[in-house]
């Protein structure tokens, strides 16, 4: 018998403490979040993904009335990104939140599972690592790769 441990290696910094272009994309997500439809949850996140090309592609929650129909902040973006940069990869993913009337929340959010799922292809396309910076009011959490914050991911079998 064998114990296997899964570690996640997590920064925490302070906004001060991030690099200029990670800076960049925190504001960007933070920023995203006045864009989310979210007239149920009231919970409005965004996400702000930067690409190989230098580009920025953001996005927001967006949901409907028929509940399972919305999509979240990452997913809005990453989709968004692959569409029309197919050729482009991607390099790192900022995620802010709040509440819809509300200021930033204090401890950083986590992507759900289904974004992890979808980020973690992207991740491996991108044939690199692809940071993920968490943004909250009070600390950020850098997390260095999508693999990550997702051990054991079902990839492509191929
Ligand atoms: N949501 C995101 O957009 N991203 C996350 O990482 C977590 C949750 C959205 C989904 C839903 O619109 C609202 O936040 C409340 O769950």
């Amino acid at each position: 018998m064998k114990e296997l441990k899964i570690i996640t290696p997590i920064i925490s910094v302070a906004y001060d403490e991030l690099s200029e272009s990670d800076r960049k994309l925190v504001d960007a997500a933070r920023e995203m979040t006045h864009n989310s439809y979210a007239p149920y949850s009231r919970f409005s996140v965004g996400a702000a993904i930067l690409l190989d090309n230098d580009v920025i592609v953001t996005g927001s929650n967006q949901e409907n009335v028929a509940y399972p129909s919305g999509i979240c902040a990452e997913r809005t973006a990453a989709f968004y990104a692959h569409a029309n940069y197919p050729e482009a990869r991607f390099r790192a993913i900022a995620i802010a939140a709040r509440e819809t009337s509300g200021e930033e929340i204090a401890e950083p959010i986590s992507p759900c599972g289904a974004c992890r799922q979808v980020l973690a292809e992207y991740e491996q396309l991108a044939g690199r690592d692809v940071k993920v910076i968490l943004a909250g009011r009070d600390c950020i959490y850098i997390v260095p790769s999508v693999k990550s914050l997702m051990p054991l991911a079902f990839t492509d079998f191929n």
